[in-house]
């Protein structure tokens, strides 16, 4: 079966021992920065399977570069990839849900905690010297008991989050393309807006000025989810003009840049898409990834097969 792979970032080491086991040639762009799409093209031609990242975007046009048997994406989001052009293809595409659930959702939860506890203002006021002692009146911020957490998108990861949620005393509401309230209804109940929901079509700027203007003055934005599921300038439109009182963000409109406006507010608290990021889920993201692109170069089914939305 030795068909070459393209691994566009290094993955864990002992996923790639799985590789080797089974004789396969592997080319690994190195990173970190996303692999140049002329050299996705060029280091593609003569693999039959791709490992992909989210920050890959794979057309048609890099399938018939391989031309690819399988994709295997190491992540759960799969907006990068042309599904359609996959199907027309005849191409299996594989993701890694399930494993990476609670990681995302704990630092959904660290985010909250962040922003509604002032986590990162405090720990500047400390270094700044200018901390003067303790005070009634120092960093205020929200108490999660009794609080009411909008969760949008209510899969694996949403459910996490309410779970974990609901361990700090939280009311959850949550709204999905077929349960749970309207969107509006959760935007005007929420003190915690936090989404989860896959970036599509439907979801692009779900959350927009408008959205923004039905939160509580009060409440507080987290998305671990995708950064285009909010338009970033109206976020920090809403955010400087006191619409919604802070954001948690672990992803960005155009990854690895963020809007200007969110590096210059204390508002905000921003992390570099790590959402995912423990040793553990990374290592099994890594397993799951290279059994499937295993599966498809013997042209076996894909175990986690995406599903066709
Ligand atoms: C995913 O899997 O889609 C995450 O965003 C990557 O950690």
């Amino acid at each position: 079966m030795p068909h070459r792979v393209l691994i566009t970032q290094p993955i864990d080491d002992d996923a790639m021992t799985l590789l080797d086991a089974a004789g396969i040639p592997v080319d690994v762009w190195p990173g970190p920065e996303p692999i140049p799409r002329a050299q996705l093209l060029s280091r593609v031609a003569g693999c039959a399977g791709l490992i992909s990242m989210l920050t890959d975007p794979v057309d048609g046009e890099v399938m018939d570069a391989g031309p690819l048997r399988a994709i295997a994406q190491h992540a759960v989001g799969v907006n990068n990839i042309d599904l359609q052009a996959a199907a027309e293809r005849g191409i299996p595409v594989a993701h890694t849900p399930g494993v990476l659930t609670d990681a995302t959702a704990d630092l959904a939860m660290a985010l909250v905690l962040s922003v509604a506890r002032r986590i990162l203002e405090s720990d500047h006021l400390v270094r700044s010297g200018e901390w003067k002692g303790w005070s009634p009146t120092l960093m205020r911020g929200m108490e999660l008991r009794g609080a009411t957490m909008g969760i949008v998108g209510m899969g694996r990861i949403g459910t996490a989050v309410a779970e974990r949620a609901r361990g700090f005393g939280m009311e959850i509401v949550h709204h999905n393309r077929s349960s749970g309230v309207p969107l509006d209804e959760l935007l005007r109940k929420s003190d915690v807006v936090s989404l989860h929901c896959p970036l599509t079509a439907g979801t692009r700027h779900l959350i927009d000025g408008r959205a923004l203007g039905l939160m509580k003055t009060t409440a507080v934005l987290i998305n671990t989810a995708r950064g285009p599921v909010v338009d970033e300038g109206a976020l920090v439109d809403a955010l400087s003009a006191g619409t919604i009182a802070g954001a948690g963000l672990d992803v960005f409109e155009e990854e690895p840049r963020v809007h200007p406006g969110l590096l210059a507010t204390r508002k905000a608290v921003l992390l570099p898409h790590i959402g995912s990021a423990t040793t553990t889920t990374r290592r099994r993201m890594g397993h799951m990834v290279v059994e499937d692109i295993l599966n498809g170069l013997r042209g076996e089914a894909l175990k986690h097969k995406v599903n066709p939305r």
